[in-house]
């Protein structure tokens, strides 16, 4: 585990595409049900794109966090982009973000992390340890998803799992005490159980095994090494892939399920996206945020997992 000092949430942001897919709308495509989807997932709609790119996602929720602080946005000097569905291998999501917020004039250092659903926790470590060296200032991270591009909707197996949509966080460094601590780990999924080479094939059951015990793992592992308990935690915010997966993991960490934030129903999994999408979800219901320790928990493709630990 990774301790980082002084850094500051300044805004979070998301951004989901106007048309939704319901349950409903998938009895039409593929043999399936509503009863079905919503039992076994919690998911009732997720929400596709229509035209509009990865970047368009990233840039839109990058303008919702910004607008929200007011934030001078030449104060940036590092944007990471978490996405495993760019629009393209080069240039990168992170690089046309630049350009779309006009800071092509800027030399920053911008670029993309690919750790599937655990991608927004890892791209924010990496910015965290980045501005801990005091060689930046201000970090844009930002997970993006347009997994409809490489959902294959003939497969009910996958298809009516997953969504797009975008995440963004603006973080600074600051004088005030607000410590960061971050756990990420992978293992080689050389069995190939989940993977994405044009379109996503995976095991559902081996990666159901796999995610609750990532999510026990990763938040035993902070919890632990911080010295504290989940009584010191505001609330936990998981990828959000299942919600039996959520109701799992809340059974084995002996807490309520009111101690996870839950959106999956709205969404279905935005894979890099997920995790921010839902902390600035729930920011949106509470009137005081500050000092409030959040926990982030995902697990994802690669395979994938990791946890961080924040004070806002
Ligand atoms: N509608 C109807 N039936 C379906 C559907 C569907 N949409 N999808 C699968 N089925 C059928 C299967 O064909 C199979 O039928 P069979 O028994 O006749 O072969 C049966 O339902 C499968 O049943 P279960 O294995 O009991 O299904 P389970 O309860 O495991 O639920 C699910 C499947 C939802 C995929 C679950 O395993 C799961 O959520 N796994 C985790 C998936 C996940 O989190 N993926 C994201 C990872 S994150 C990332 O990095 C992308």
């Amino acid at each position: 585990m990774r301790k980082m000092n002084n850094l500051k949430v300044v805004s979070t942001g998301k951004y989901l595409p106007k048309k939704a897919l319901t349950n409903s709308d998938f009895e039409k495509m593929v043999d399936t049900s509503d009863e079905w989807i919503y039992t076994r997932t919690g998911i009732k709609e997720r929400h596709i794109v229509e035209g509009e790119s990865t970047v368009d996602l990233a840039y839109h929720a990058s303008m919702n966090a910004i607008k929200k602080a007011n934030y001078d946005v030449n104060k940036i000097d590092l944007i990471i982009v978490a996405t495993c569905t760019p629009d393209r291998a080069t240039p990168s999501t992170a690089n046309l973000l630049q350009a779309k917020l006009g800071l092509n004039n800027k030399d920053i250092p911008c670029f993309d992390l690919s750790a599937a659903c655990t991608g927004f926790i890892y791209a924010l470590d990496v910015a965290a340890q980045m501005l801990n060296s005091n060689s930046f200032n201000t970090a844009l991270v930002v997970g993006a998803e347009r997994l409809s591009s490489v959902c294959d909707y003939t497969d009910r197996n996958t298809c009516v799992l997953f969504g797009d949509g975008a995440g963004a966080m603006i973080i600074e460094n600051t004088k005030e005490k607000k410590d960061a601590y971050f756990f990420t780990a992978s293992t080689g999924d050389d069995e190939l159980v989940l993977t994405v080479n044009g379109k996503i094939k995976m095991d559902g059951r081996k990666v159901y095994q796999f995610a609750t015990k990532a999510i026990e793992t990763s938040i035993n592992k902070v919890l632990n090494d911080c010295s504290l308990t989940l009584n010191d935690i505001d609330k936990i915010i998981s990828h959000q892939a299942n919600i039996r997966i959520l109701e799992t993991s809340a059974k084995q960490l002996d807490v309520s399920m009111d101690k996870f934030f839950v959106n999956i129903e709205d969404y279905g999994n935005t894979s890099s996206a997920s995790v921010i999408i839902a902390l600035d979800e729930y920011l949106d219901t509470v009137t005081n945020k500050d000092g409030m320790k959040i926990l982030f928990v995902a697990f994802g493709g690669g395979f994938t997992w990791g946890s961080a630990l924040i004070t806002l």
